[in-house]
């Protein structure tokens, strides 16, 4: 590639240190683009490491400092790129509850983008992954694999609940295939599977039979899903959607890696 051609394929990724960024960052490095990669603490090695020890990172990986909090602090990073993958996300934890309050976020955020794109003429395009796991890049725990570690680790019930699990794979290539295909629009949803809390804990202990996971469901009433999802739109762009067993080994064999559990 010519430098001429390399400069026309800068991007930025938001919160690039982050779970599913640190996914989105490998697979655009892999694919040539240069990278510029905002953390609020860019000198932080705990950020930075594992993104600096990617393949190509040496040659054609930026880091830059952004925070959300702080007006215009893109501004200047952003500047010059031919895409933004906006990952960075302010996580509210002391409210009263933090489930629905993130949640509320994600929505009046997306409701925000859509309208900013609008007025700014953006082509925007979202990627609306469920419970994402899978292997971890980064050497600290996020929220959605923490599910699958607390279950690990020693919980005494599980939730009359399902889940819609999203491998980080599949998500951060969603990213990019959004990007590179001119034709992709709206939103995509990224969910491989829909499953109770219950048959998810299931294929785990025939994976590892040694791991002690719960056994008994926090409450005896009957359960109805109330997700619906399709896996089509995002099959379409290309999204070759990984096994959910594959996906919940990879996630164990991350948290063995990294000595966050020692089965
Ligand atoms: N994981 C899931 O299951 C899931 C499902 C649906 C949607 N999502 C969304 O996908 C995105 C990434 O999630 P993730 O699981 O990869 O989370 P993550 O690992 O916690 O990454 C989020 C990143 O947001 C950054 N951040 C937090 N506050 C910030 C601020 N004030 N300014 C700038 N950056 C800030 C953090 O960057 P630094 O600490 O490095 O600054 C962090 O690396 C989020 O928007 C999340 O809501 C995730």
């Amino acid at each position: 590639m010519s430098t001429r051609e390399e400069k026309q394929k800068v991007v930025c990724v938001s919160g690039g240190a982050g779970y599913i960024a640190s996914w989105v960052v490998k697979l655009l490095l892999q694919r040539g683009y240069t990278v510029k990669a905002t953390m609020r603490d860019p000198n932080d090695p705990k950020k930075t490491e594992h993104l600096l020890a990617l393949e190509g990172a040496k040659e054609r990986l930026q880091l830059f400092k952004g925070d959300l909090l702080e007006e215009g602090s893109f501004d200047s990073v952003v500047n010059g790129c031919i895409g933004v993958f906006h990952t960075a996300s302010p996580v509210l934890l002391s409210v009263a509850d933090p489930q629905l309050w993130y949640v509320l976020s994600k929505i009046l955020a997306e409701k925000a983008a859509w309208e900013s794109a609008k007025e700014n003429e953006i082509d925007l395009v979202t990627i609306n992954p469920g419970i994402v796991i899978g292997p971890l890049l980064q050497p600290t725990v996020n929220l959605s694999v923490e599910v699958i570690l607390n279950f690990v680790n020693g919980a005494q019930t599980f939730p009359n609940e399902c889940y819609c699990f999203a491998d980080v794979r599949d998500v951060a290539n969603a990213h990019v295939l959004a990007f590179e295909n001119p034709s992709a629009c709206g939103r995509y949803c990224v969910v491989g599977e829909v499953i109770h809390c219950h048959d998810a804990l299931k294929i785990l202990q025939n994976l590892y039979p040694t791991l002690h996971l719960p056994d008994k469901c926090e409450d005896d009433k009957p359960f109805a899903s109330k997700y619906e999802y399709s896996r089509e739109k995002a099959e379409a762009l290309g999204v070759d959607f990984t096994p959910l067993e594959i996906s919940l080994r990879d996630t164990i064999e991350s948290f063995r890696e990294k000595g966050f559990i020692s089965v």
